[in-house]
């Protein structure tokens, strides 16, 4: 059965340490329906872009429609409400692909490409993100190219398919 959207957002929540950070500024802002732009700004470093799920949290947190949220979030050029990078590689950091070596994975992107979570790539090809158990735990350590999940990798397969990218023409 789906879960209504503002359920399914709160859990992703409570397991995605880019939101707890984000919980920390606004409760540092004390919800304040005002930090609205401090808050997005946050948000945007953490996830790269605003998306749906993102702007939904932060509505329900600030007590803010959405669609004020929204607004706010398209109507200034810093913000990004989509991707921009034409390929995104997410690392799972949940406890099974962390103890069998997940952080490994992102570690040798920082080392040889200068790619740190949360951050893209120089050229603005690549984007490299952290996921919290993408429940497919015994496939560990996992890593999703593109939307799509690789089981058991290798710093080695990492490194060598996010240099493939960034060396496309
Ligand atoms: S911890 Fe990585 S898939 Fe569950």
């Amino acid at each position: 059965m789906m879960m209504p959207l503002q359920e399914s957002v709160m859990e992703e929540a409570s397991l995605n340490p880019y939101f707890h950070s984000l919980d920390l500024t606004i409760r540092q802002n004390r919800h304040r329906q005002d930090a609205l732009i401090e808050v997005l700004h946050k948000a945007q470093e953490q996830f790269g872009y605003l998306e749906k799920d993102v702007l939904t949290y932060i509505a329900r947190e600030l007590k803010l429609p959405l669609s004020r949220v929204y607004g706010v979030a398209t109507f200034y050029h810093l913000f990004s409400v989509q991707p921009k990078c034409k390929h995104t590689c997410s690392i799972c950091l949940g406890t099974a692909c962390y103890t069998k070596g997940g952080q490994a994975l992102l570690d040798i992107l920082t080392k040889e490409l200068h790619l740190k979570a949360g951050g893209r790539s120089a050229d603005g090809k690549v984007f490299v993100r952290v996921e919290r158990c993408i429940g497919n735990c015994g496939v560990a350590p996992a890593a999703i190219y593109d939307g799509k999940v690789s089981k058991q990798q290798t710093s080695e397969q990492v490194l060598a398919t996010v240099k493939g990218w960034l060396e496309e023409q």
